[in-house]
C-alpha cells in the first residue's frame, strides 16, 4: 500500500506540482490523440528503410511510445531523454515490451544530458504546444539538433505551418467575454479587459469559420533557429461569406515530408479533433464583413521576457468595408 501523501508509483503531490508530465494522465491524453500518435507511427512504420540500422534520439520521450515505434522499425539503437519522472514508467514499459537492449532511457534536461554517442542519424520528437509554440519545447529540439544530429540527418516531423482565419462566434463571446459586463447586476468589466487578453484554447466548429485560411508562418525544423521563433509577419484573410467577425483563430499543420510518401496532419477547425484544438483570439469590436472583403494585419509573437515558456502575441489588424472601418492593436498573453 502507498504511504500517505504518495500514490502507487511513490510520487507525492509535490512531485506532480513541480513536474506536470509525471502523472500518466497527461500521457494518456496524448497517446489517445490518434491523429497525433498514428501520424507519428505511420511516419516511422511506413519508412522502415529509413530507420533500419540507424541511431535515433527521442527528445522528450514521455512513456517511450515514439522510441518503441523506432525500435520496432529496425533502429540500431534509440536514446530517449525526458526530464520528468514519467521516465520511470517508460523504463518499465520498454522492458515489458522487450526493448531494453535497443532503447536507452536517460532522465535529465535535454540541454544538459550527455549522450553516450557523438551523433545520431534521426531525431524524433513530439514538441508541439497550443498555438504550436506555447511551452517553447521546440527550442529544446533545436539544441538537440545542433549538438547531435549528423550532417544530412533527419528530423520527424520536419515541417510546421501556422494559419489564421476569422470566425463568427457571437454566442460564445457573450458567454466568455461580455459576461463580465454584468455579473448578477454588478459591473465586472475590469475582468473583461483581462479575459479578452487570454487566447482561448477550444474546439471551433468548422461552420463558424467565415474566411479563408492564411498561412502566416512556415517552420522548417531542420534549419529554423531559435531567433526565427520570435517574429512579426503580415496576414491577409478574405471573407468567404457575408458574416460578422468576433475573433481570429489560429491552428497549425504538421508535416513528415522526408517520408517515402509525405505524411501530414492538421489541427485545423475542419480537421479531426486533436488535443491541441484551436486557439481563439477575441477582437474588441465585432466586424460586419461582406463576402470578398479583406482583413489585413500583422501577427507578432515572442516568448515572454519574464517566463519564456509563455507567449506574448500581438495581432494588429485593419478592416475597411461597406459597413465600416476598424483598426486595432490587440495584446494577448498565453500563460
Ligand atoms: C508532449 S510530451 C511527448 C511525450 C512522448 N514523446 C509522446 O509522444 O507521447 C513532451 C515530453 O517532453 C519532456 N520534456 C519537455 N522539455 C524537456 C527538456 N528540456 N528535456 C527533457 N525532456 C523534456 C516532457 O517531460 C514530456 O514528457
Amino acid at each position: 500500500m502507498a504511504a500517505a501523501g504518495t500514490d502507487a508509483s511513490g510520487l507525492t503531490s509535490k512531485d506532480y506540482y513541480f513536474d506536470s508530465y509525471a502523472h500518466f494522465g497527461i500521457h494518456e491524453e496524448m497517446l489517445k490523440d490518434e491523429v497525433r500518435t498514428i501520424s507519428y507511427r505511420d511516419s516511422i512504420y511506413k519508412n522502415k528503410h529509413m530507420f533500419e540500422g540507424k541511431v535515433v534520439l527521442d527528445v522528450g520521450c514521455g512513456t517511450g511510445i515514439l522510441s518503441m515505434f523506432a525500435a520496432k522499425s529496425g533502429a540500431k539503437h534509440v536514446y530517449g531523454i525526458d526530464m520528468s519522472n514519467i521516465i520511470h514508467q517508460a523504463r518499465k514499459i520498454v522492458s515489458d515490451n522487450g526493448f531494453a537492449d535497443k532503447i536507452t532511457l536517460i532522465q535529465g534536461k535535454m540541454e544538459e544530458v550527455q549522450l553516450p554517442v557523438d551523433k545520431v542519424d534521426i531525431i524524433i520528437s513530439e514538441w508541439m504546444g497550443y498555438f504550436l509554440l506555447y511551452e517553447s519545447m521546440l527550442d529544446t529540439v533545436l539544441v538537440a539538433r545542433d549538438k547531435y544530429l549528423v550532417e544530412g540527418g533527419m528530423i520527424f516531423p520536419d515541417k510546421a505551418t501556422m494559419y489564421i482565419g476569422a470566425i463568427e462566434d457571437g454566442d460564445y463571446k457573450d458567454e466568455k467575454i461580455n459576461y463580465w459586463d454584468n455579473v448578477y447586476g454588478f459591473d465586472y468589466s475590469s475582468i473583461k479587459s483581462l479575459a479578452i487578453k487570454e487566447p482561448l484554447v477550444d474546439t471551433v466548429d468548422g461552420a463558424s469559420v467565415m474566411s479563408d485560411a492564411c498561412p502566416f508562418k512556415e517552420i522548417d525544423i531542420l534549419t529554423v533557429t531559435k531567433e526565427d521563433l520570435t517574429f512579426k509577419v503580415p496576414f491577409e484573410i478574405t471573407a468567404a461569406r457575408d458574416d460578422y467577425v468576433h475573433a481570429f483563430i489560429c491552428w497549425f499543420d504538421i508535416g513528415f515530408t522526408k517520408c517515402h510518401k509525405p505524411i501530414y496532419f492538421s489541427t485545423g477547425p475542419g480537421a479531426k479533433y486533436t488535443h491541441w484544438k484551436q486557439t481563439v483570439f477575441y477582437t474588441p469590436e465585432t466586424l460586419t464583413v461582406n463576402k470578398g472583403e479583406k482583413i489585413r494585419g500583422t501577427i507578432d509573437c515572442a516568448p515572454n521576457g519574464r517566463n519564456p515558456r509563455d507567449l506574448d502575441i500581438i495581432i494588429d489588424y485593419s478592416f475597411s468595408g461597406e459597413h465600416g472601418s476598424e483598426q486595432h492593436t490587440c495584446d494577448f498573453k498565453m500563460s
